[in-house]
């Protein structure tokens, strides 16, 4: 059997609000995931084991071993249909690494499509994304990929219509931010104040739908975005140079620390990707559209 090579984007959340902490430590959301042009890929070899080896600038900071997410997803697959032969597994990072773009959860995804496909194992986005939601909250949305509303912890989720490809301007941050010390410094702040039930607001829907980026700028929303500015401060200026150079809108992505900047069309993508370069604001400076499809096979 030859290698399958799997492509799968990051995403962003044009809104996430975050409602309250659940007993099982995961918070409620409402979210919207919208995937953008930044690609990891994942080949997959036959082998005996399952193994791992990163590629890309940032490959020294993803891990190799047992708590890497696409070998957690290939151990997964085959205890579930009863492979028992390995794969070993090349990742090349396109998306960073712990910068709230779900890079992890899109290996994760995208291991689950290649390792489907290398093993013959035949299982459907249906069976795969019930896997994925075992390694992680966004592993279902890399599986799908496009633009969708996400609720429970983020692995509910409902097509949203887009009428239009959103242009993305995206400030990568020189270190990544952990997760889960974003929501418990969202929590430490929120104290013992009563937390209301995560909601999307109809207009981010209906700018969606309209493929209005005017509209959908000044409705992007990120509960998640104080903590994150909390935890690394130097954000509120990013975001600030962005909008200062006349981004429609600006938002934390996810847990951050990558902050999104949409525009208008690819020229003003250009101009705003240049002002931040220049600003020396952040370590890295991306433009990327959206949405583009999920976990695909590519070969
Ligand atoms: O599911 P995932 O591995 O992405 O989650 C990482 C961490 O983020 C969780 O352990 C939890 O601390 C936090 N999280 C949360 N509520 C969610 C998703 C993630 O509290 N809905």
């Amino acid at each position: 059997m030859p290698s399958v090579t799997v492509r799968v984007p990051a995403k962003v959340n044009l809104v996430l609000s975050v409602g309250p902490r659940r007993p099982d430590g995961f918070h409620e959301l409402a979210t919207v995931f919208h995937t953008v042009s930044l690609f990891d890929e994942v080949v997959a070899s036959p082998a005996e084991e399952v193994s791992v080896t990163i590629e890309g600038a940032q490959a020294d900071s993803v891990p190799v071993d047992e708590s890497n997410l696409a070998v957690q997803a290939a151990r997964t697959l085959a205890a579930y249909a009863g492979v028992t032969t390995g794969a070993r597994l090349l990742v090349r990072k396109g998306i960073p690494v712990a910068g709230g773009m779900a890079g992890g959860s899109a290996d994760a995804a995208a291991a689950l499509v290649a390792c489907d496909a290398l093993w013959g194992t035949g299982l459907g986005r249906a069976e795969l994304s019930i896997l994925g939601t075992r390694l992680g909250s966004d592993v279902s949305f890399g599986l799908v990929g496009g633009t969708a509303l996400g609720t429970g912890r983020g692995e509910r989720l409902t097509p949203a219509m887009v009428g239009g490809t959103f242009h993305w301007v995206l400030a990568i941050a020189e270190s990544g931010l952990s997760t889960p010390e974003v929501y418990a410094e969202l929590d430490r702040q929120r104290g013992k104040r009563a937390v209301a039930a995560p909601t999307v607001a109809p207009e981010v829907l209906a700018a969606l739908r309209a493929g209005d980026a005017e509209a959908l700028g000044a409705v992007l929303d990120n509960d998640l975005q104080p903590a994150a500015c909390t935890l690394a401060p130097e954000l509120e200026a990013t975001l600030e140079t962005g909008l200062g150079l006349g981004a429609l809108g600006a938002v934390v992505s996810g847990s951050g620390p990558t902050c999104a900047f949409l525009v208008r069309d690819p020229e003003q993508a250009l101009d705003v990707a240049m002002g931040l370069a220049a600003a020396e604001v952040s370590a890295d400076v991306q433009r990327a559209s959206g949405p583009v499809p999920g976990a695909r096979v590519v070969t």
